[in-house]
């Protein structure tokens, strides 16, 4: 048990990932949940009846006055970021804000801007980066354990669309696009995190159900020479949890990731593995989880998120996940829509 003072942390918006962050921040033993934030001041009923204790405020100033944090968490709807870090950072405080940053890319690199001015530190909510089994994966590509880059295939699948939608969610002005922005964007930001920075794009999307992107289909070149095609959509019938998985192929093998495992296929042994197939499972991998606090979406990877955010405010250094690698996958996803909007592909 650390001796040290918690971080005290605030979250702004009390919806859906609001609520998930608070009950972290209040079962951490290194941070304390000083308040909420929301418009929606009729919320704290709700609030307190799923065991959130924390008061809630109807502004930022309205927290800032009566209990000052150290960090804030920006879960509000997407489009109102840029404005509540804005507000936030008039005062020192570390920031961590929900994904996608932005429904801009101009968004997303002022928001970033705004930190690195105000000398905070700073991350961002691509939760499943932080499963071990995605690190795990990453450490073998880094390591060189295929060789030669060449290509990949990525899938990202959930059923959660099959019918007219209502909400700020599925606005595109509100929420910067449909699946590509909202669901494949965790795997746009592993990708990116895998394999850099993108030079072309090539893709289309399609709305089947709703009036935003429900499925797309996008074609990569990255600027380190690898390409490779991602399909995605959250109209699959089936598929209550988010399907993602990445195949990548090497001069030296070939590396499948999936929810629970590993396979990974050498030609020459590599980075302590035999040629011929492996398989490295989820539960072979170090557990340092203290706690779950949401199994079916994310799981173990919020602890990890939060313990990375908690030790970076520690020590001054950024975590994994800086508004940085964000501002990287934003510029993926625009890429993305311009190239369908465009019926072209597009030098990024
Ligand atoms: N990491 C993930 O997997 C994941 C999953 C879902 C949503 N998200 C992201 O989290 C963010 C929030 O999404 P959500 O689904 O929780 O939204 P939500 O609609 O459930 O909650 C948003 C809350 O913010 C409040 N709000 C709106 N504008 C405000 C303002 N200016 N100041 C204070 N409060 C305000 C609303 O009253 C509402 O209670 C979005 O950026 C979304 O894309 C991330």
């Amino acid at each position: 048990m650390s001796t040290r003072p918690p971080l005290r942390a605030a979250v702004v918006g009390a919806g859906r990932m609001g609520m998930v962050h608070g009950h972290l921040l209040q079962v951490h033993p290194e941070t304390e949940l000083v308040g909420f934030v929301d418009r929606d001041t009729s919320l704290a009923e709700h609030l307190a009846s799923q065991g959130l204790r924390a008061p809630l405020y109807p502004s930022v100033a309205a927290l800032y006055a009566a209990a000052p944090p150290d960090a804030v968490f920006v879960c509000t709807p997407t489009h109102t970021h840029v404005a509540v870090v804005r507000e936030c950072l008039a005062r020192r405080v570390h920031l961590f804000v929900e994904k996608p940053l932005a429904t801009s890319r101009a968004d997303a690199e002022a928001i970033l801007r705004l930190a690195t001015d105000a000398g905070v530190m700073h991350a961002a909510g691509y939760v499943y980066a932080h499963l071990p089994v995605v690190q795990a994966a990453h450490d073998l590509v880094a390591a060189g354990a295929l060789g030669e880059l060449l290509r990949f295939t990525a899938h990202a699948y959930v059923s959660e669309v099959f019918g007219p939608k209502k909400g700020w969610f599925f606005q595109k002005e509100q929420a910067g696009g449909g699946v590509v922005a909202n669901m494949a964007s965790h795997v746009l930001f592993i990708l990116g995190w895998y394999f850099g920075a993108i030079r072309r794009v090539a893709a289309s999307t399609r709305s089947h159900f709703s009036t935003v992107d429900d499925s797309a289909q996008v074609l990569f070149t990255f600027a380190n020479g690898v390409t490779g095609l991602l399909d995605t959509s959250w109209s699959v019938p089936g598929t209550q949890m988010l399907d993602y998985g990445l195949a990548v192929d090497g001069r030296n093998g070939t590396l499948v990731l999936r929810r629970e495992r590993i396979l990974l296929h050498l030609l020459a042994p590599a980075a302590g593995h035999d040629a011929g197939w492996n398989e490295i499972h989820a539960s072979d991998l170090p557990a340092d989880t203290a706690f779950d606090v949401s199994p079916h979406i994310g799981g173990e990877a919020f602890y990890r998120q939060l313990q990375s955010f908690v030790d970076a405010c520690r020590t001054g250094v950024l975590p994994f996940c800086s508004l940085a690698e964000a501002c990287n996958t934003q510029r993926m996803i625009e890429a993305i829509y311009a190239s369908a909007a465009a019926g072209a592909p597009v030098d990024a």
